[in-house]
This record gives structure tokens, sequence and C-alpha cells, in this order.
């Protein structure tokens, strides 16, 4: 903590939020399998949290596995699998002692059972954890979140239990499955692409985007605080002007 003794407090974002790219490329470059990426990439998840917390981020949302990803290679789908499942298992002892509560965005039932069981244990035992929350974003899409909770509204209306007119941002807001939980921030990705791959694309909508070419194998601690760094030298002015903001 001491080294981050400059970190003004009001410049850290609540929630931030990362698409992890770039684990394949990295271990393509040193003619290894891609998997050895992946596994790579894992330590620097172990690392981001771990900085995250420490600088007090409330919301740490991670982009591991998106909808599209299911159309990958199967030995590479159930590698990404194992070593969910391997870090889940290996996280929990961490979670409980740092006070982080881990939640799920995304369609969890099309996970394989064994990843799902591991998960929903680690969900359950640090449900009363406060310090932090880490999304971790599996099979997850921001489409299909959307019309996830489209489906739910739509359902309402027509048992009429909701009026179609009185429908809101909020009631969407609340079907999401960030519902209660602040919008991020900032959204970083890593990977040197500049898309958003179908992520939080509603949650988004004011965050502050930040590219890196640095792949995620090599995004630490130390690419995170000067991701944060930046981010803190931005005027966030939703959608007033400059002096408006001044003005206060
Ligand atoms: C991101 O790295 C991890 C997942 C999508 C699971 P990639 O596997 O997409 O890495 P690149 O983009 O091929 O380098
Ligand atoms: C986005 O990365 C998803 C995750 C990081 C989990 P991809 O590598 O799958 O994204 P695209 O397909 O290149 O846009
Ligand atoms: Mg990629």
């Amino acid at each position: 903590m001491e080294e981050n003794a400059s970190f003004d407090i009001r410049l850290i974002p609540t929630h931030v939020a990362i698409i992890m790219d770039g684990n394949g490329r990295w271990a393509e470059e040193r003619n290894k399998p891609r998997l050895a990426g992946h596994k790579a990439g894992v330590d620097s998840v172990r690392a981001v949290v771990e900085t995250a917390r420490e600088i007090g981020v409330r919301h740490l949302t991670l982009y591991a596995f998106s909808t599209e990803n299911w159309q990958r290679p199967p030995t590479e789908v159930s590698g990404l699998m194992k070593l969910l499942r391997t870090y889940l298992e290996s996280e929990l002892r961490t979670m409980l002692k740092n006070d982080i509560r881990l939640f799920c965005l995304g369609q969890r039932e099309r996970l394989p059972t064994d990843v799902r069981k591991v998960l929903e244990k680690v969900m359950a035992d640090t449900d009363q954890c406060r310090a932090m929350t880490l999304n971790l974003a599996l099979s997850y899409g921001g489409r299909n979140e959307m019309m996830r909770a489209v489906r739910q509204l739509a359902g309402q209306c027509a048992l009429g239990e909701l009026e179609w007119q009185s429908l809101s941002e909020d009631m969407l807001s609340d079907l999401l499955d960030t519902a209660g939980q602040p919008d991020p921030d900032l959204l970083i990705r890593t990977g040197g692409e500049r898309r958003l791959s179908n992520f939080l694309l509603w949650q988004a909508s004011y965050a502050e985007l930040y590219f890196t070419d640095t792949k995620w194998p090599d995004f630490r601690r130390e690419q995170l605080l000067e991701a944060i760094t930046v981010y803190g030298n931005r005027q966030r002015r939703f959608g007033k002007t400059g002096s408006q903001l001044q003005a206060g």
C-alpha cells in the first residue's frame, strides 16, 4: 500500500471492467500452445484482483469467456474450463481472507456441471464478503443478457403485471446480471484490439475506455495502476460542458 500513497482515493474507479485479451497471441509468440497463454493469464488475474482490492476498487468485472467463445476448438474450450475450475478451487481461501465476494455474469447453466458446482460453492461461501465484488463474466454476452431481461419484462407485461408504458431504464438495469451494482467507470481491453466484443453493452454507456497493446499475461499490478492513473486524469463530463463541471 505504501507504494500507492500518491493515489487520490477519489480518483479510484468504483467499478473496473476488463476484457482480458491476448493470451493466445502471447503464447504463439513464444511458440507455446494457446493454453500456455491462458495459464499465464491466470497469474494476471491473481495479480489484478489483489491490486484492485488493495487500492479500493469496489467492483471488478473480468470477461473470461464470451457466448461467442463456445465456437473455439473443443480442446481449447475444455482447457479453459479446467483452468477456471482450478482457479476457483485455489482462490476460495484468498477471497475469504480478503473479503472478496465472487459473483458470476452470464449463462451459468451452459457451463460444465463440475465447473458450475465449484462456482456456486465459491459464490455461496463468499456471499457475505463486502470489501470487493469480483464478477466473472462466463458464457457472457451483452446481447444475450439484455434479451433475457427484455423477455422477462415482456412476459410481465403479457401477464398484466406491468404496463408497457411504465417500462424504465432502471427496470431493465435491475434485470441484468449486474443488478444492484454500479455501472463500470473504467473499461480496459488488453491485447491490442479496439472493440467491445459483446461485453457490458448496456452498462458501459459512460465508461471510460482504455485500450492497451499489452497482452493479458503481461498485464499485472503496474499495468493496472497505469490504467487507473490515466483514468484519474480524464474529465468525465456526462454530456455537460467542461465549465459546467468546474462551476460545480
Ligand atoms: C483471451 O485471450 C481469453 C479468452 C477469450 C478466453 P484470447 O484467447 O482471445 O487470445 P488471442 O486474442 O487469441 O491472442
Ligand atoms: C473477448 O475476447 C472475450 C474475452 C476476453 C473473454 P475474444 O478474443 O473472444 O474477442 P474477439 O472475438 O477477438 O472480438
Ligand atoms: Mg482474443
